[in-house]
């Protein structure tokens, strides 16, 4: 299969379609917390953040959906939207179950360039969703929550998962749907998204340090909250094992996104990380 070419389309927005999970954040079984479960989710610092970046997100998406063509890829897009609003329900439905006051504020304009915006977004979710990865497993090892929560939580992990492998595949193939003089520039723009959503959450790692509140990447704001003993190697090491368990169901022909891991393995290996040594298996005889 050639990237770009019209298979490559429809394989991206069938494997995206085919690959929906349905349901309704209201009807799942949230499970009865104690009181020390319900002050662990209470003192988590991102919920009005979360779900306004979920609203705001679906809200980007859903409009950009509209602008699309063929079909098929705006039911891909449209279906995108659709999941991003379902996770901030999700998020709402959570608050509320659990007694939670936010305050999201008022929803902002949608920006005038939506396919920009979609790009931008949409990188901003492989750096996002690399270390939410790492983080969701670190919360379920370290029983941070109890597991049918976390079960519960699952879908919003996996589906923005999907929703980066579809960018990376929708950049590819809206490249080679240009002329070829044409691709660079399309190139520069894609690094300039990718630069401008890292700088984002540079800016917003600064902000949590000097004690703030994050406005961008607030999966990075989750990290400090989980607590436990691990060191930033170990936890980029996770993230990069959980970034391949989660992109392993999916159609092998179809790229995945790379940047982030590439510059994850890199930092490992200047800063001299090694696989820590299996245990010697017992002997049973
Ligand atoms: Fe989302
Ligand atoms: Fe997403």
């Amino acid at each position: 299969m050639r990237i770009g070419s019209e298979e490559h389309l429809t394989l991206l927005c069938r494997e995206f379609i085919e690959t929906h999970r349905a349901f309704d954040p209201t009807t799942l079984p949230w499970p009865a917390l104690d009181e020390t479960g319900t002050a662990k989710l209470r003192s988590l610092p991102f919920w009005d953040e979360a779900i306004r970046t979920e609203q705001r997100t679906g809200a980007k998406v859903s409009a950009y959906a509209a602008l699309e063509s063929p079909p098929l890829l705006r039911e891909a897009v449209a279906l995108q939207g659709y999941e991003e609003r379902r996770h901030a329900q999700l998020l709402a439905t959570l608050v509320e179950r659990y007694g939670i006051a936010i305050d999201p504020g008022p929803e902002g304009a949608l920006p005038r360039n939506l396919e920009w915006a979609f790009t931008r977004t949409g990188y901003g979710e492989c750096i996002d969703s690399f270390f939410a990865f790492g983080l969701f497993a670190l919360a379920r090892d370290a029983e941070f929550l109890p597991h049918p929560l976390l079960d519960l939580l699952e879908p919003i992990v996996q589906e923005e998962a999907r929703h980066i492998l579809f960018l990376v595949n929708w950049v590819a193939y809206k490249r080679h749907q240009r002329p070829r003089a044409a691709r660079p520039l399309h190139r520069a723009r894609c690094v300039a998204a990718f630069a401008g959503a890292a700088y984002d959450r540079t800016r917003s790692a600064g902000n949590i340090a000097g004690g703030g509140v994050s406005k961008d990447g607030f999966t990075a704001s989750g990290a400090g909250a989980i607590g436990g003993d691990f060191s930033l190697r170990e936890f980029v090491a996770r993230c990069l094992a959980e970034n391949a368990y989660r992109f392993a169901p999916y159609d092998p022909r179809l790229l995945r996104p790379r940047l982030v891991p590439t510059l994850a393995r890199a930092y490992l290996m200047v800063t001299g990380w090694r696989r820590p040594a299996r245990p010697a298996l017992e002997s049973t005889g």
